[in-house]
């Protein structure tokens, strides 16, 4: 991605009004406001008129389109301060997104990572959707991702540090915090949780997005640290919160855990990890899913795991088997936690709310 130059950048916060004013947040809305199926839009795209549909096949779905159809639903000046960006690629007379796709988050518009079909993308909406800072808090974002719980902490507070540790991904924060005007209050990091963060930095409202692998990924990665029994980056977003929250401050953290037919296994690590750091956490458990070797997602997990690294997936599966007998892991919990410092009239302490039902979703009911 070019360097972020002032009059390209004013030329790229015409984009999301040239987007909406054609109807492209409706394009996308109708299919659902949290739930993103990509996959949908695009069975769907007959049915919208042009010049929207270019605009859908390019910024929403990341598919090349032919340059002279690009040209004649953007504005000129548009369109060349977005292929000096980099935001548009051009080759073969066709202009693309380099591989970015242009996401509606409750009447704003971010940048992410092309996707396709159903996504990941889901469960960072889920998160978006709870974002509630206080009117005037400094923000954190921890495992920024895709930053849209950031956004939401930039245009809801005061300011927000997003903390990420994939490049590309703060690449696409930086542009999203651009095109939303939000660059003055809103910081994206690269780097490692904590250690991206001054050492008196202080903070009303935390969220974070921790990764939880449900099997300890020394399984199929050699890289892995030995100890790690999936839930490492968890821990430490957990253990080092107390340090960097505000006296008032709280925090919001959606997590997964692997559990039983009694609830999350976290919840009881969650019980003592409470009194040990002073906080009061309230979790919520929206689902949970089968991960049974007779399960869909145990399938995916192996089969995943075992192309990522190349490894033998009759092994992988006999592996995942074994690790889930011996932890008594019967389904993968999906949970959103609310913590903040215990206080004189309030004990350290932590509940747990189960909202799932058998045929629920993972992340909505
Ligand atoms: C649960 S994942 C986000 C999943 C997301 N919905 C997706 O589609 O990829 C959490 C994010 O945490 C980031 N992350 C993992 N370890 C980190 C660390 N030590 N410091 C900062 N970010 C980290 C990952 O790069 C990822 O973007």
């Amino acid at each position: 991605m070019a360097r972020l130059n002032e009059g390209d950048v004013a030329a790229l916060r015409f984009l999301p009004e040239v987007l909406r004013r054609a109807g492209y947040v409706d394009t996308f809305a109708v299919h659902g406001a949290l739930h993103v199926r990509f996959d949908r839009v695009e069975q769907h795209l007959g049915a919208v008129p042009e010049p929207l549909r270019t605009l859908v096949r390019l910024f929403m779905l990341g598919a090349p389109v032919a340059a002279a159809a690009a040209r004649t639903a953007l504005p000129t000046e548009l369109c060349a301060a977005l292929l000096r960006l980099g935001v548009l690629v051009e080759a073969d007379g066709q202009l693309s997104t380099a591989g970015l796709s242009l996401v509606p988050l409750l009447g704003q518009l971010a940048f992410v990572p092309r996707q396709t079909g159903t996504t990941l993308l889901e469960e960072e909406f889920v998160l978006a959707a709870r974002v509630t800072p206080p009117p005037g808090a400094r923000c954190l974002s921890l495992c920024a991702a895709h930053g849209l719980a950031a956004l939401r902490c930039a245009t809801l507070a005061s300011r927000v540090v997003a903390v990420e540790i994939n490049p590309i991904l703060v690449g696409c924060i930086e542009l999203t915090f651009a095109l939303n005007s939000l660059e003055d209050r809103a910081q994206v990091r690269e780097g490692d949780l904590y250690a991206a963060l001054a050492a008196d930095e202080r903070f009303d409202y935390a969220v974070a997005e921790t990764p939880v692998m449900p099997f300890p990924p020394a399984l199929v990665s050699p890289a892995a640290a030995a100890d790690d029994d999936g839930a490492a980056v968890f821990r430490r977003v957990l253990g080092e919160l107390p340090r960097v929250l505000a006296p008032d401050g709280w925090a919001q953290i959606l997590a997964s855990s692997v559990g039983d037919e009694t609830g999350p296994h976290l919840a009881a690590e969650l019980a003592r990890r409470a009194g040990e750091l002073g906080l009061r956490i309230v979790t919520t458990v929206p689902a949970r899913i089968p991960l049974d070797p007779r399960s869909e997602l145990f399938e995916l997990l192996a089969s995943g795991s075992a192309a990522a690294y190349n490894l033998d997936e009759g092994d992988v599966r006999e592996r995942l088997r074994t690790n889930f007998a011996t932890r008594n892991v019967k389904y993968l919990y999906s949970m959103v936690l609310t913590l903040h410092p215990a206080s004189d009239r309030h004990a350290p302490r932590s509940t747990r709310m189960a909202h799932f039902v058998p045929s629920g979703g993972f992340w909505f009911r």
